[in-house]
């Protein structure tokens, strides 16, 4: 009996060990998006009770990053070094990480939050013994000239395609569909408010005010959030909505990613591993509306999708993860498993790939 069962542990051992080595993987790079952290409403509809205590509630100003948004960054770069902790090194190296952050305040004022849990000063890198923090660079790029996070370099091409979708019937019932509400909120708040975005300007203003504790007006409860979401959702997925328009939408940024994980498979001594963006809800989510894994819920504060480039046996491979308040999601790409080869990636986002160059030469070729 004794011998039979060390056998069988033997031999279980065996299987485990030879298992463990056929599944392992290895870690090559990392792309993270994530959405900034929590902000100040971007801007109050007329008669809003709030603010008049803006000053107090959002001290740096509407649509800035505030304390409790700079807690939920610094969470997340503490949660990338645990999540990727035998990868990323121990002290900040410029040749392991680049940070590409849009240019407006929140989102560069959040990769700096991010990067002050994900890589405090160690050792020789302490400057200062009362800051535990060193500087990190954050890149940008002016808005009107950013195709990648902010999404505001011009591109009538685009602008173009998604004005006749707008002019199709289907859009103008469902314009057509929202006037009741739209004259009820025009009612309420003594002026105009009959475009999707005005819409939506409303339904933020309601949402941070909640998310700070403040209560709602009772006259908003009948639209707020149910009816307003929707819109959100619509709002993402428009500027995606086919897979020409995604091209032009999230092409350049599917570009940027996949080039810099074919740069470290063509240079892996020599190229920069870990590619974090500090963008938007609408980076991530015109993000998955063009790879077909949006599911029509507004990204979170600090949400991030983490792009992890592995290889197993020599063979690379993508995993998509989507983290927000609710867990860790698995994304799987439509037409690829889960652990989907770079192969099959490429080829599947390969209408979608763009570069600066000819998004430039198909963006103006209206
Ligand atoms: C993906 O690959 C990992 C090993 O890298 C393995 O443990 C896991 O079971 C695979 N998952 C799927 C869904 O194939
Ligand atoms: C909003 O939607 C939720 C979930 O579907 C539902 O429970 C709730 O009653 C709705 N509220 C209103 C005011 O319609
Ligand atoms: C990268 O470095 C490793 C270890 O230093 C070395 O064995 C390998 O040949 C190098 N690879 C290339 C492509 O230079
Ligand atoms: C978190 O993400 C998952 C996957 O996209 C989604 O189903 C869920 O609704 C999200 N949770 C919140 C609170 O947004
Ligand atoms: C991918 O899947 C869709 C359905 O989701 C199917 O219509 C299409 O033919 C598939 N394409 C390939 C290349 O497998």
């Amino acid at each position: 009996m004794l011998k039979v069962n060390i056998i069988g542990n033997l031999f279980l051992l065996f299987f485990l060990f030879n298992c463990a080595k056929c599944e392992s993987s290895k870690l090559l790079s990392v792309a993270t998006l994530y959405r900034h952290g929590s902000r100040g409403p971007m801007k109050f509809y007329k008669n809003d009770p709030y603010q008049k205590v803006a000053d107090e509630i959002w001290p740096n100003g509407l649509s800035e990053l505030t304390i409790i948004g700079k807690n939920q960054q610094f969470e997340l770069g503490k949660w990338y070094r645990e999540r990727y902790k035998s990868f990323i090194p121990d002290k900040y190296d410029r040749n392991f990480i680049r940070v590409l952050s849009s240019d407006s305040d929140r989102c560069l004022m959040s990769a700096a939050s991010n990067l002050a849990g994900m890589f405090p000063p160690k050792g020789n890198q302490i400057w200062n013994k009362d800051i535990p923090w060193q500087p990190i660079p954050i890149h940008t790029t002016p808005m009107n000239q950013d195709a990648l996070i902010y999404l505001g370099k011009p591109c009538p091409k685009h602008d173009k395609i998604v004005q006749e979708l707008k002019n199709q019937e289907e859009y103008k019932q469902f314009v057509q569909y929202l006037q009741p509400t739209i004259n009820y909120i025009e009612k309420h708040i003594k002026e105009k408010c009959n475009t999707i975005e005005e819409l939506i300007f409303i339904h933020d203003a309601l949402f941070v005010e909640s998310f700070y504790g403040l209560e709602l007006p009772r006259w908003t409860e009948t639209f707020y959030p149910n009816y307003t979401m929707p819109l959100l959702a619509l709002f993402f997925k428009l500027p995606a909505y086919t897979p020409q328009l995604a091209r032009l939408n999230a092409g350049p940024l599917i570009d940027y990613i996949t080039t810099f994980f074919e740069e470290v498979l063509e240079k892996p001594n020599n190229s920069q591993k870990f590619l974090m963006l500090s963008g938007h809800d609408n980076t991530i989510a015109n993000l998955l509306t063009s790879l077909g894994l949006y599911d029509n819920t507004w990204p979170e504060y600090a949400s991030s999708l983490n792009i992890e480039f592995k290889s197993r046996e020599n063979q690379p491979f993508i995993n998509m993860y989507f983290k927000n308040s609710t867990g860790i999601h698995k994304l799987t790409l439509n037409n690829c498993s889960f652990n989907c080869s770079f192969g099959r990636f490429k080829k599947l986002t390969e209408h979608l790939r763009i570069n600066p160059d000819l998004w430039d030469k198909e963006c103006t070729n209206v």
